[in-house]
């Protein structure tokens, strides 16, 4: 089962050839989908040999293959983690009943509008970033864009997949629909407004990468925990190949940190930016600005949504299956700040209701650990003034119950002039776009790194930094 059948027009491990109307379908997909990533997709070194992974297994450890490809050769394919035999519910009113390998009637409308949502995500980055590589900073940084954009191609065939196997004809106009809405289009926009937003600059590409898939991921685990099987094991296989995503975001932004703190050293007043760099307290603004976006992308705050999903066992927590005891939570209740009456105060609600929430920290947790990762390359780079930190998760919210008042990155509530009057120092301004935007020259020479961000400190699957990631 873990291994993957690549005679096939479309590669998968889910047998497609013994179910001809649904490989009949996907073939028919598959066109629309190629054409949809030469419009779209990467528009600099698309039909260039570029140095990338492929799945060749699901099974842990031997899963990925690295050699030459042109992306629009790429074997995008359907590969799902091996069943578990026995899988249980794990969280709701069902818990410890058999998963369910067919899509319940009650559950048809919530399982497809979910599936959606994470589906229009997938080409929705791709679409953000298909100008990037004409100003990559190193042609090791064009191929970790690629790789990111053909694997965010691939969930988008992972999705498309649970849709039309899974949700008959909808399903089908479903996956059509996904090709036709375009990032930031005023007509068709894509579904969640993260992924509408212009990603012209790498500073923005790494906080996307390390802030906005570091959602997916958390989104991907709780939907790994869902009692629709195939669900589940689509999603434990997309976040194996998330986890280079996050890294490329990690790394990257660590990259320009070590540089901005090289170049403080040489001039004399300590400013970065007189040498070229992206000094530290530009940084730390595009950091909150990204960390507030991507908290919004988990929902509200209190929601029955929320509390359908958990009693239904289609989304857990985070390792709802590890880390909890109680998976009924009815009758549990926590603590939510909450605005009432002009002042923010600690109220208990059903925990149920609170599912967004308690994924939301889960994701606050994992970022301050890359903090703390941060702050130690600041000292190791020989800056001791200077801290990187993570706003409060009521900063700079647009959607929520934060969303109608102003806080400062404290999470104190304030008001709006002193919102105003702060604002420039704590997001980015048009004069910090005009000159991060700036920096953007493209360095397309075999080992060469741009002025502003340090060479990575380690290659691809052991090859060097001047290796031939892409061949020009
Ligand atoms: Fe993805
Ligand atoms: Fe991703």
């Amino acid at each position: 089962m873990a291994s993957i059948n690549y005679n096939d027009r479309i590669p998968n491990n889910v047998n497609l050839s013994s179910d001809r109307k649904l490989q009949r379908a996907l073939e028919r997909w598959q066109p629309a989908f190629l054409d949809w990533w030469q419009t779209v997709g990467p528009q600099v070194f698309q039909n260039n040999d570029i140095f990338l992974r492929t799945a060749i297994s699901t099974e842990p450890g031997g899963w990925a293959q690295f050699g030459h490809v042109k992306m629009p050769d790429y074997r995008w394919g359907i590969f799902l983690a091996d069943q578990e035999e026995d899988r249980k519910i794990t969280c709701g009113d069902d818990a410890g009943k058999p998963v369910w390998q067919e899509v319940p009637g009650e559950y048809r409308n919530m399982l497809k509008r979910i599936i959606v949502i994470q589906a229009d995500t997938e080409p929705a980055s791709v679409e953000q970033q298909r100008w990037l590589a004409d100003c990559a900073p190193s042609l090791m940084d064009a191929r970790n864009l690629f790789q990111v954009n053909v694997e965010e191609g691939r969930h988008l065939w992972a999705m498309v997949y649970l849709l039309q196997a899974y949700f008959g004809r909808d399903g089908r106009d479903e996956a059509d629909e996904l090709l036709a809405r375009r990032s930031g289009d005023e007509d068709k926009p894509r579904i969640l407004d993260a992924f509408n937003q212009p990603c012209t600059d790498w500073l923005t590409f790494f906080c996307f990468a390390m802030f906005t898939d570091r959602d997916g991921k958390y989104q991907l685990g709780s939907l790994a925990e869902s009692a629709f099987d195939p669900m589940s094991r689509t999603c434990r296989f997309m976040l194996i190949e998330e986890a280079h995503h996050l890294s490329v975001g990690e790394l990257g932004l660590e990259r320009v940190m070590r540089r901005a703190c090289q170049l403080m050293q040489k001039d004399p007043n300590q400013d970065a930016r007189a040498l070229g760099g992206i000094d530290l307290p530009t940084i730390q603004k595009w950091i909150n600005h990204w960390f507030g976006y991507s908290l919004d992308l988990f929902g509200a705050e209190v929601s029955t949504n929320a509390a359908d999903y958990f009693a239904a066992g289609i989304k857990g927590r985070w390792r709802e299956t590890k880390d909890f005891e109680d998976h009924n939570c009815l009758g549990a209740t926590r603590a939510v700040s909450t605005v009432e009456n002009g002042k923010l105060m600690e109220m208990e609600y059903a925990l149920r209701n609170c599912m967004n929430e308690e994924l939301r920290d889960a994701y606050a947790k994992d970022c301050h650990r890359v903090l703390s990762r941060w702050n130690r390359a600041v000292k190791d780079e020989g800056i001791n003034d200077f801290e990187f930190r993570l706003p409060s998760t009521r900063f700079f919210r647009r959607q929520g119950q934060y969303a109608n008042n102003n806080f400062d990155l404290d999470g104190n509530l304030i008001d709006q002039a002193t919102y105003d009057a702060n604002l420039a120092k704590w997001l980015p301004t048009e004069e910090d776009r005009v000159y991060v935007q700036s920096l953007m020259k493209p360095v397309h020479e075999q080992g060469k790194v741009a002025n502003w961000i340090a060479a990575p400190r380690r290659g691809i699957n052991g090859k060097p930094f001047d290796f031939e990631y892409v061949r020009t």
